[in-house]
């Protein structure tokens, strides 16, 4: 099996330790909140390792605010991969974890575990995430019996968008928190090192966390977590579609965007773009020489014929 060597940037951050798996597992102990975003290019991935988050998540809703597709089901493993690779080669000491997309774990647990291993082995990943709980037992057993560190994924799971009727909230009943907090467990068992939580009551979600040992990382689901996630384009402003009402917008980059590219159209129209400073210079004397050149050419050729 041929195997693609990822070079790391190691331009920046040089005193920051790499983050592991066992990082997440020491900062619950010490109730040290821990900091997770999406990436999926190498300029964001360098730009945020830089600003010291714990782990990068390559998720699949690459599909929805990169791609443009509705939902997260048409995105496959090697566009997945060729994300994964340029995150990798923009970030030194995240934890980076690789979104196993829809399709490349449900057929079997052999499929599971070979795409597993791409991730790591093609993709430059140190770990990879798959939604589902029970259902899913199994498959986690399997990865993370090849060496494979697994983060779960409960609640609002994306992938099962039509099974669950849209993007929804989950857990919200007794009946259907039980159901969570057992998958919880039953994910912890089989070997996950984390798992995220995603649009559940906030009450829900710190009560799992208090009943697991390894740490909850929540996305709409409270600061009862141990950590926080989110995807990277709703906390920029950069995806105008939707926004989920859990997500704080620390910028409005669609705005930002749309002005520099309105600014830019303008410019050229008017001839303000571009300017002295961005025009390359050539000296008098070089000037002159070209200009005797190139009129001596014609009559150089004309003597030729
Ligand atoms: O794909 C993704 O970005 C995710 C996060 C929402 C956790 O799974």
């Amino acid at each position: 099996m041929s195997t693609t060597t990822i070079s790391t940037s190691t331009s920046q951050n040089a005193s920051r330790k790499k983050v592991t798996t066992l990082t997440f597992r020491q900062k619950k102990e010490r109730g040290e909140a821990i900091t997770m975003l999406t990436a999926y290019d190498y300029p964001t991935a360098m730009a945020m390792d830089k600003a010291g988050v714990d782990s990068i998540l390559v998720g699949d809703s690459l599909a929805m605010v990169v791609l443009g597709y509705e939902n997260t089901l048409p995105v496959t493993m090697d566009e997945m991969l060729h994300h994964a690779r340029a995150v990798a080669r923009g970030a030194k000491s995240a934890l980076l974890v690789g979104d196993m997309p829809f399709m490349s774990y449900q057929v079997s647990v052999e499929d599971a575990v070979r795409n597993a291993g791409r991730f790591l082995q093609n993709g430059g990943m140190d770990a990879v995430k798959l939604e589902g709980g029970r259902e899913r037992a199994d498959a986690v057993r399997a990865i993370v019996g090849a060496g494979i560190p697994v983060m779960g994924h409960l609640g609002l799971t994306p992938q099962s968008v039509h099974q669950l009727g849209g993007f929804r909230a989950q857990g919200k009943t007794a009946s259907a928190a039980k159901i969570l907090l057992e998958d919880a467990k039953i994910l912890e068992e089989a070997g996950a090192f984390s798992l995220v939580l995603e649009s559940v009551p906030a009450r829900l979600a710190e009560y799992i966390s208090k009943q697991i040992s390894i740490p909850t990382i929540g996305i709409g689901a409270g600061a009862g977590c141990d950590g926080q996630v989110l995807v990277t384009h709703d906390l920029l402003g950069l995806f105008e579609r939707f926004t989920p009402k859990f997500v704080k917008q620390y910028a409005k980059l669609h705005e930002d965007l749309n002005k520099a590219f309105t600014d830019y159209i303008d410019d050229v129209k008017n001839k303000r773009f571009p300017a002295v400073e961005h025009t390359v210079e050539m000296t008098d004397e070089e000037w002159e020489e070209f200009e005797r050149l190139s009129v001596l050419r014609p009559n150089s050729l004309e003597k030729k014929r």
